[in-house]
This record gives structure tokens, sequence and C-alpha cells, in this order.
């Protein structure tokens, strides 16, 4: 194998063999090839992108550069979720504990923050104890007691995606198609699931700003888990503006608590439920989307979603004391509320804008080992559609830095257009696809 040639190769449109692909990122992770040539290729890849059959080999050589995770010995049809990421996008929080909670098990790992938005990990460490850093086997005797467990990538999971992820963040090379769902799903495919939902999201807030990328990309990540035998559906989703009404990690887990203890039903309820029917659906306990949806309602009025929540902070490490009692959590030192200076209509919102004003709190990292402010954030008051008048806030900025609450009222006011008309809000849940193909509701 002669790395040029294959940079040739695909640099001139060319598709390369499995027998082509897996020497070169195997001799990647092993250090055989220099960085410079993987970024060479991986530009190559943005550029001519990858035929199906290659974006599948891929995800097969950089699934096996690691360890396969094998829940064989678990009864049940494992299914998990997997988001392509926003902005207060909390699902995960409740999703996995809710959907545990109606007999489907749900082995999780998840992100951190990536640019604008949150991550899964950053949200559940604020959990004062909550640990996120399982070995496998401890893992597996979690999701084997109580039917759920959420933890991050291991050094073992996928290794190839995490060497060239990190290659990618600095190469402007992650914004590819194929080069996403190989990350995505070689990730996925080694938690040992057997069935996959997919939340795909799209608008100012989404890496897919344009919905026809985001279903391009939900196509792309079914036709993989498909190829693998697993089950998969896809759903395509607003980003537009926060999901929720919180950003921010602590702030959003204290959302979540409120959902599962239904004292609050708001748009993050309603993607919730329709995820959570489809991995019902795909457990195997019930015989539709819609009916698993009921039971998934069912399992929050009941309190079995907060039950079951509650089990799982405590066998990773949390203090539940926190979670039955959210007001012990430390406030932040500052907060104040964001005002705009005229009347009308919430004409739209940029919600990359939010995500970043998010992060200046200190919820988020500028630099990778930058230490996160779990109680730092923002609450929004107001959405797309909403009227408001002038010093009426529109949301309420939280953080222990003044000059974050500044730097982050600046943004929102920014991101935040009025219009003098009434304005319809975004839809929620744009539409599903499987292996049939993408249908809009
Ligand atoms: N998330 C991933 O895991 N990989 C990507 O390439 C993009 C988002």
């Amino acid at each position: 194998m002669i790395p040029v040639e294959l940079i040739r190769k695909k640099r001139d449109g060319g598709e390369l063999s499995p027998d082509e692909l897996k020497p070169f990122v195997e001799a990647y992770v092993k250090g055989d090839i220099p960085d410079y040539q993987m970024a060479a290729w991986l530009m190559a890849v943005y550029f001519r992108g990858m035929t199906d059959t290659e974006t599948t080999e891929f995800t097969n050589i950089m699934l096996h550069s690691g360890t396969v995770i094998d829940l064989a010995s678990i009864p049940g049809v494992k299914v998990d979720k997997h988001s392509t990421g926003g902005v207060g996008d909390k699902v995960s929080i409740m999703l996995a504990p809710l959907v545990a909670a109606c007999g489907v098990p749900v082995p999780m790992i998840s992100g951190r923050g990536l640019g604008h938005t949150g991550g899964t990990l950053d949200k559940l460490e604020s959990i004062p104890g909550f640990r996120t850093d399982l070995e496998i086997d401890t893992y597996k005797k979690v999701i084997e007691k109580i039917g759920v467990v959420m933890i991050g990538q291991t050094k073992d999971i996928a290794p190839a995606d995490k060497k060239m992820y990190a290659l990618r963040d600095v190469t402007a090379t992650v914004e590819c198609i194929p080069l996403i769902a190989g990350s995505i799903m070689s990730k996925k495919l080694a938690e040992g699931i057997d069935a996959l939902v997919l939340d795909v999201k799209t608008g100012s807030g989404a890496f897919m700003r344009e919905k026809e990328r985001a279903v391009e990309l939900a196509q792309t990540l079914i036709n993989i888990g498909e190829a693998f035998g697993k089950r998969t559906i896809g759903f395509i989703t607003d980003m537009n503006q926060p999901l929720g009404n919180a950003v921010g990690n602590w702030l959003e887990v204290d959302e979540c608590i409120r959902c599962m203890k239904g004292e609050e039903v708001n748009d993050l309820m309603d993607v919730t439920y329709r995820l959570a029917g489809a991995m019902i659906y795909l457990g195997e306990k019930s015989g539709s989307i819609e009916e698993g949806e009921t039971i998934a309602r069912q399992a929050i009025a009941s309190g079995a979603a907060y039950d079951k929540f509650m089990e799982l902070v405590q066998i990773q490490g949390g203090d539940t004391a926190f979670i039955e009692d959210t007001a012990k959590y430390k406030n932040p030192d500052f907060s104040e509320d964001v005002t705009l200076d005229r009347e009308g209509y919430i004409g739209a919102i940029d919600n990359q804008g939010i995500g970043f004003a998010g992060l200046v709190t200190g919820a988020g990292r500028k630099k990778v080992d930058d230490a996160i402010d779990y109680t730092a954030g923002i609450v929004i008051h107001k959405k797309t559609g909403d009227s408001v008048q002038p010093k009426e806030p529109v949301a309420t900025v939280y953080s222990n830095s003044r000059e974050g609450v500044t730097a982050a009222k600046q943004r929102i006011q920014q991101a935040y257009r009025v219009s003098d008309e009434p304005v319809k809000p975004p839809p929620l849940i744009y539409g599903m696809a499987d292996k049939q193909g993408y249908r809009d509701y």
C-alpha cells in the first residue's frame, strides 16, 4: 500500500476497495501514516465523497479498530438513539431511562459538547458524583442489572474514529456526510445494539442547516445500520430554536427532572415521546410507533421513568439527593434577564448564536481542556411566534462570570429577530426515514 496512490485515487474521484481502505486506516491508527497524509485524504473525501459501499466498508474498518461489545447474553432487543446534536437537546437524559422503564434495554454511548452544541456526557456529569467513564465490564453489568447505562467513548471503542475525528476537527473536514456517517455509526455499532433510532437535526442550530442535507445524512446512516443488520429509523427534527427552554448543563438536567416528574410539558416532550415510541416499537414492546408513544406517556405519568432515572443516577455514582431536591444545587453568582427594545412577534432565532451565548456563560468549552461551569447557561422565555413587549424578558442568563453574563446577553439580543406581523413557529418534526426512504409528515 502506497498512501500517495490512495490519496491521488480519491482526489481524482475514484472508489477505494476494502483491500485499499483497510491497510490505509489501520496504518494510520498504528502511527505508520502521518497526519498530513490522512488530512490530504480526508480533504479529498470531503470534495469527492464516497460511494455507499465505500462508506459502509469505511464504517466497518473503524468499528473493528477497537472492541465491539457483545450484549447477546442480555435478554431483549437492545435499542439506542443518536442525535446529530443541537442547542438545548437534552432528550437522551430522559429518553434512555424512559425507554428502559418500558422494558427495552438501552445501552448508550454519548459525546461531549462540540462547537456551539452541548453534549450528554457534560450534562450527566453536572450531577454531583455521576461517572460516565465506566469500563466495558461495568457497562455490561449495569445494563444487565437495571436495563440502561450511559457512558462516553472509551479508548477501546472505535479508536480509528477517535484519532481521525480529532484530525478532522482541525482540518475543516467535519461537515462531510460519509465521514460523519462512518464516525457516528462505528461508535453506535460498537455498543452492542440490535436497533437504532436517529434524531437528525436541521436548522440554524444544527450541523446540517438545510433539511435536504439532513435527509441525505439520515439515509446514509440508515443504509449503514441496515447493512449491519440493525433495524434503523430516523426522524428529521427542528433545530431553528433551542429544544425545551434550558441551555446549559445542570439547567438542562433540572428541566428533564421537571419533565420526568410530569411538571412541565413542552416541545421537548413531543420529540422525546416520538423517539421513545420508535425505540419501544423497534424493541418489540409495541406494534407501532404510535402505540409505543402511548406506552411512553404512561411511563412518565406513572413515575416509572423518573424511578428508572433515579436508579441510573445511583448506580453510576450520582448523588440522588440533588435529583430529589434540585434546590440543593448551588446557584451561579450572577443572573440577568435579556430584553429587546421593541414590540412584535419573535420572527426567528439564530440558534447557533444562542449556542455560542451558552458557551460564553461558561456552559461550553472554547478549548478542548477548558473546565465547564455546570451552573451556567440560559433559560429561554420566548420562542418563535411568541409576542413580545419592550422590556419583557426573552431569556435569563446565568453564570459565575460577570463578563460571561454581559457577553451572552449581547449574543442573545443579536440572535433574536422581531417581526411586526404574527409568525408561525417552525414544525417540530419534519418527517421520518427508514430503509424504504424518507416521508414528510
Ligand atoms: N458526531 C460524531 O460522532 N462524528 C461526526 O463526525 C460528527 C458528529
